[in-house]
This record gives structure tokens, C-alpha cells and sequence, in this order.
């Protein structure tokens, strides 16, 4: 059985963890690209010579050549400026969606076949560009969010209740800004919904209210607080391990049930948008857009981000990008 192919495009901080990561899991045969010239080459250069000593042995090469991604199995969009303190992702979309259109045309023509994960900011405008750009069909295209978010929700939730991160669900649907829905009702330990363990330890339920509140606006910050933090990039640990998450359920048919910035065809009330919602993902990318029922507040939340993606996508259609 011969290896995937895995291209990314993008060699920045986030491509640089996503090919060791790719790498140490051998999950396939990786080519890095980036319009710098040598930093591809050189970061590719760095990963192979760890081989010998982390265990892998799998084909890297950096390039600054579309030619070389040519039948890429899986491609990983990370191309784009990333955010400095203060700015909102979506004050990147006019840079990054002229990167992201170039870099549609060249998936087009040499991995027509592929299947796209992209990273790029701001997420649900960039992959909507995307699969403009590309024509390429919805279960091929999506993007990297909801896995971070919910793992940030989740992680929050662990500090607080003291209990290990693995045993813990929380689920981050909506647009990957400043109005995704961390939904709070399905949140759970093993099962055991954390509104009720919170409730448990203060004894009390407006305190609960107020922590789990406090998680959620920490959880939809949770990028700008890294920005501020790191004060020169944005996360990227984070986000390429979220991206390898929903790559290896593609490449080993896993169907994982992942948030995924998913094509809505009438899910969830939506038509013809990208919106981070569960999606099964397997050998053919987004196989099942998975809907469940959410009350009247979270349906009102999960609109109100439907109304900032569209708004962005307006933005950027205007914008004539
Ligand atoms: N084609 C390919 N690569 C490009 C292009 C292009 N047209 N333009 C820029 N790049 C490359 C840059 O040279 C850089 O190496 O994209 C890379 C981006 O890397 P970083 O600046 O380190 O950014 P990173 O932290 O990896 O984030 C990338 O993901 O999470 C989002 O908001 C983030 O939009 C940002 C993206």
C-alpha cells in the first residue's frame, strides 16, 4: 500500500508543528510549501534529520514549487498572516483572502482530487473562498475550529473541576470569532453534565452560572488571549494538533464525530454557508453533517454567529475578494 500524500501549504508556525506532527504519527508522506524562499526547504531539512531519533520514516520535502504538491491526497491550508494583539481574525480578511485565492487556483490544477483542511483566518469567510475558488464539492472543503475551541472549552473545564482533560466533552459550534456557541447544556464529564458538578461544589447555582459563564467568554477569547500573550503570532500548537485530529480520521477513515467548519445544505436552518457544526469525517472528508436539537437560547446563539458569518462573507464578496 503506497503513502499518502499530505501537502501544506504554508510553512509558518503552524505548518512547522503540523509536518512533526505529521512526522512523528506517520500519517503520510509530506510536502511543505511556502512562497519564502529556503524556509520550506530548511524547516523539512530540520524534521528529517530528527528521524532517526523520533522513529519515522516517511518522505519530507519542503519546496516553494506548486508543482511538487501535484496529487496531493489531503492538503492543509495554513498560508495567511496571522493576527497581532488587538486585532479581530476577521481584521485579516483582506490579506489572507487574496493569499487564499492563489492558493485555491493552485490546489485546482494539482490536487484536483484533494481533500482540504484549512487553518487560515478568518476561517469560515477563507474556506468559503475556497470552495468558491476551487469549485471543488463540499464534503472535500472545510476548515479547522471547532476541534481548538472545544478542546479550549474543554481544558477550561478540566482547571476548574480538577478532573482530567481526557474525560471531559464540551462541544464549540458557530463561526470561529468572538460569537461561537459553546454549548454549555451537553458539556459533560464522562456523562456527567458539569452544570451539575459545578452546581455541586459551590453549592450554589448562581455561582455555577457565573464560573460556567466565565469559561465560555474565556473560551471564545482563548485566541487573543495567546496573541496577547505571545505578542508576535498567534497560537499554533494548538491549532496543528486540532488539524491532525480531523487529517487522521480522513486518511484512516475514522469517522470521527468532529466540530467541523462544515457546508450547511439546510443543517441546522442554514443554507449554503460554512458554519462549525459536528460532522462525521472519514475517507470521503465531511461525510455526515450530524444535527441534534438545541433550545431556544442556543438556536438564538447559534443564529446570531450564522449572522456574523454571513455578514463576513458579505464583507468579502463586496470586497470583491
Ligand atoms: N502562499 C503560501 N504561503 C504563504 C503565502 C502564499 N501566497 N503568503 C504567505 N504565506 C506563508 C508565509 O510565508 C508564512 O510562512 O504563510 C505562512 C504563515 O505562517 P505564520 O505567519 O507563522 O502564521 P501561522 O501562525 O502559521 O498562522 C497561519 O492560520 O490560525 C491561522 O490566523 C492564523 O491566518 C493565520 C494562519
Amino acid at each position: 500500500m503506497s503513502r499518502k500524500k499530505i501537502a501544506i501549504i504554508g510553512g509558518g508556525q503552524i505548518g512547522g508543528v503540523l509536518t512533526q506532527l505529521i512526522a512523528q504519527k506517520q500519517l503520510g508522506d509530506v510536502v511543505l510549501f511556502d512562497i519564502v524562499e529556503d524556509l520550506p526547504q530548511g524547516k523539512t531539512l530540520d524534521i528529517a534529520e530528527a528521524a532517526r531519533v523520533d522513529g519515522y520514516d516517511i518522505k519530507i520535502s519542503g519546496t516553494n514549487s506548486y508543482k511538487d504538491i501535484a496529487g496531493a491526497d489531503l492538503v492543509i491550508i495554513t498560508a495567511g498572516l496571522p493576527r497581532k494583539p488587538g486585532m479581530s481574525r476577521d481584521d485579516l480578511l483582506v490579506t489572507n483572502a487574496k493569499i487564499m485565492k492563489s492558493v485555491a487556483e493552485a490546489v485546482k490544477e494539482k490536487a484536483p482530487n484533494s481533500i482540504v483542511i484549512i487553518i487560515s483566518n478568518p476561517l469560515d469567510a477563507m474556506v468559503t473562498l475556497f470552495k468558491n475558488v476551487s469549485g471543488f464539492p463540499a464534503n472535500r472543503v472545510m476548515g479547522q475550529a471547532g476541534v481548538l475551541d472545544s478542546s479550549r472549552f474543554a481544558t477550561f473545564i478540566s482547571w476548574e473541576l480538577g478532573v482530567s482533560v481526557k474525560d471531559i466533552n464540551a462541544l464549540v459550534l458557530g463561526g470561529h470569532g468572538d460569537t461561537m456557541v459553546p454549548v454549555i447544556r451537553y458539556a459533560n464529564v464522562n456523562g456527567i453534565p458539569v452544570m451539575e458538578l459545578l452546581e455541586r461544589k459551590y453549592n450554589d447555582k448562581a455561582k455555577a452560572k457565573e464560573v460556567i459563564n466565565a469559561m465560555v467568554e474565556r473560551t471564545k477569547m482563548a485566541g487573543g488571549e495567546v496573541v496577547k500573550l505571545l505578542k508576535t503570532g498567534s497560537a499554533f500548537y494548538s491549532p496543528a494538533s486540532s488539524a491532525i485530529q480531523m487529517a487522521q480520521s480522513i486518511l484512516y477513515d475514522e469517522k470521527r464525530l468532529l466540530s467541523t467548519c462544515a457546508y450547511l445544505n439546510g443543517e441546522f436552518g442554514v443554507t449554503g454557508y460554512y458554519v462549525g457544526v459536528p460532522a462525521i469525517l472519514g475517507a470521503n472528508g465531511v461525510e455526515k453533517v450530524v444535527e441534534f436539537s438545541l433550545n431556544e437560547e442556543e438556536q438564538a446563539l447559534m443564529n446570531n454567529s450564522v449572522d456574523a458569518i454571513k455578514k463576513l462573507v458579505e464583507d468579502m464578496q463586496r470586497l470583491g475578494l
